[in-house]
């Protein structure tokens, strides 16, 4: 019997938008995600505006606002992260259910508006630093150690709106603000940080805080990331040495289609622009080589100074983190797609590819010797109540089939991964739909895709599954 080492850290990860609610209370102000509406598996979430005419209007949530758009409220509108699934007034439940799996890590965000409601100002909100304080003393209680998520695709509204958001070298300044801010407060209690989520895939308002969405405007925003992270990262060093830094990025394998010399080619160059260049810089402080030709088809050209450049080397990531959910296909002509005839996929078209994650874990660990987390897996499923019940063995399956291959690649391939966290233990408002139906947790809540429902919290079979395998160490698997 192979179990995981006796260090790994076993938990759940979720996002304050999705889950956390308590949109206008305890002095936090709004949220570029705020302003997104639910959608559905074809029907892109909209965000809400008001027109330079002064007339209503909505835009694809990753597409470009309209010029002098202004993101606005609707009273007859729903917006999923007002209440979300509400932890903002369950957190207490919500952490006994993860101690009762045997969690020994929470991987959770901050929300940033709620520490700093416009981002701008100078003093911290204090009840927002309590809210946290409280979570993770009680986190603490339960030995369950807290990875923080700076920055989940997210920005306070009013950053956006003054300074069009990472666009604009002025949201460095707030973000470094705001990320020391959180490391003088709570260091002392957390040792993991995230400085960014999924950096390699952020697009449009609610993520980026622009109106434009074109490759120049994207690959700005990200230099300004880049050097916002590792310049917190080079400062959180001098406050504390025992801190460990990484960047989240997402990770989904990417295949040739077939063996055409072609399709590998336009594989590897699709996975190594959108996936390996944000960690390139990240890990290794530099630019790769291959970003001049990228740069080049794309028509970008940055302002990068020499005193980013030496940010940059200053403040290399300790660790890579990385979710996995899926992997894809690619062929020269049609790019990046989700068919390969040999996977089965979810009702939301996600091909399931276990092994795709001993691979992608090999993949990363080759490349940059550097510590590896799989900080969000899991199974976004419809799940139906029989006699108040959830019968998920899919989700069992899905998650038996994930850790095998983590576990294989620590145990055969000798890739040193330390921790999985689960997305998401407790169900929350899918990010890509803003959809409730498409539920990952082992724990259902009672809430629909309007926010409607008791907001009960309901073990699903799948939950007494993973308590047995987090308290054995996967002796189960
Ligand atoms: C990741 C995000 O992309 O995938 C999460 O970091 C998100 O915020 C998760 O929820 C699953 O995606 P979705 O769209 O099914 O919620």
């Amino acid at each position: 019997m192979t179990t995981f080492p006796k260090a790994f850290l076993f938990g759940g990860a979720t996002a304050d938008f999705q889950c956390e609610g308590g949109f206008d209370e305890g002095g936090r102000g709004l949220l570029t995600h705020d302003f997104v509406t639910a959608g559905a598996y074809g029907q892109p979430r909209q965000i809400t505006l008001t027109l330079p005419d002064g007339t209503r209007g909505s835009a694809g949530v990753r597409d470009a606002l309209p010029a002098d758009s202004v993101p606005t409220l609707f009273a007859d509108t729903y917006y999923p992260s007002h209440q979300a699934t509400d932890f903002y007034h369950h957190w207490r439940e919500d952490i006994d259910l993860l101690a009762e799996l045997g969690s020994t890590t929470y991987r959770f965000s901050i929300c940033w508006s709620r520490i700093f409601s416009t981002g701008m100002e100078k003093e911290a909100n204090p009840a927002g630093l309590a809210f946290y304080d409280q979570v993770i003393d009680y986190l603490s209680a339960k030995h369950i150690q807290p990875i923080i998520t700076i920055c989940h695709d997210e920005l306070p509204n009013a950053l956006a709106l003054k300074y069009g958001g990472w666009a604009d070298r002025r949201t460095i300044a707030a973000y470094e603000h705001y990320a020391l801010t959180l490391i003088r407060h709570f260091h002392d209690r957390v040792k993991y940080w995230l400085t960014f989520n999924e950096i390699n895939i952020l697009g449009g308002y609610a993520a980026l805080g622009t109106h434009a969405q074109d490759p120049q405007t994207r690959y700005e925003c990200v230099h300004h990331m880049f050097v916002a992270s590792a310049a917190v990262i080079r400062q959180a060093r001098l406050i504390d040495r025992e801190l460990q830094f990484g960047t989240m990025y997402m990770m989904s394998e990417m295949y040739p289609a077939d063996s055409d010399p072609k399709n590998v080619w336009a594989a590897y160059t699709t996975r190594r622009e959108a996936c390996y260049f944000f960690a390139d810089v990240m890990a290794r402080g530099q630019y790769p080589h291959y970003a001049r030709d990228l740069f080049k088809r794309l028509g970008v050209t940055l302002d990068v100074t020499p005193a980013d450049l030496a940010t940059l080397r200053a403040g290399t990531i300790d660790f890579l983190a990385f979710s996995y959910y899926r992997s894809g296909t690619v062929t020269a002509d049609e790019g990046l797609v989700n068919e390969n005839p040999h996977l089965q996929t979810t009702p939301w078209h996600w091909p399931i590819d276990p092994l795709g994650l001993r691979y992608c874990l090999n993949e990363l660990y080759d490349r940059y010797q550097k510590p590896l987390i799989v900080i969000e897996n899991g199974l976004g499923m419809i799940d139906q109540r029989v006699d108040g019940q959830i019968h998920d063995q899919y989700r069992i399956d899905y998650l038996a089939d994930h850790l095998r291959a983590i576990r294989d690649a620590i145990t055969v391939d000798g890739v040193p991964c330390f921790g999985y966290t689960m997305w998401a233990p407790i169900d929350l408002v899918s990010l890509s739909t803003g959809e409730m139906k498409k539920r990952y947790g082992v724990v259902y809540v009672d809430m629909d895709d309007t926010g409607r429902g008791s907001l009960q919290r309901i073990k699903k079979d799948s939950f007494a599954w993973l308590a047995a395998t987090y308290r054995s160490r996967g002796a189960n698997l």
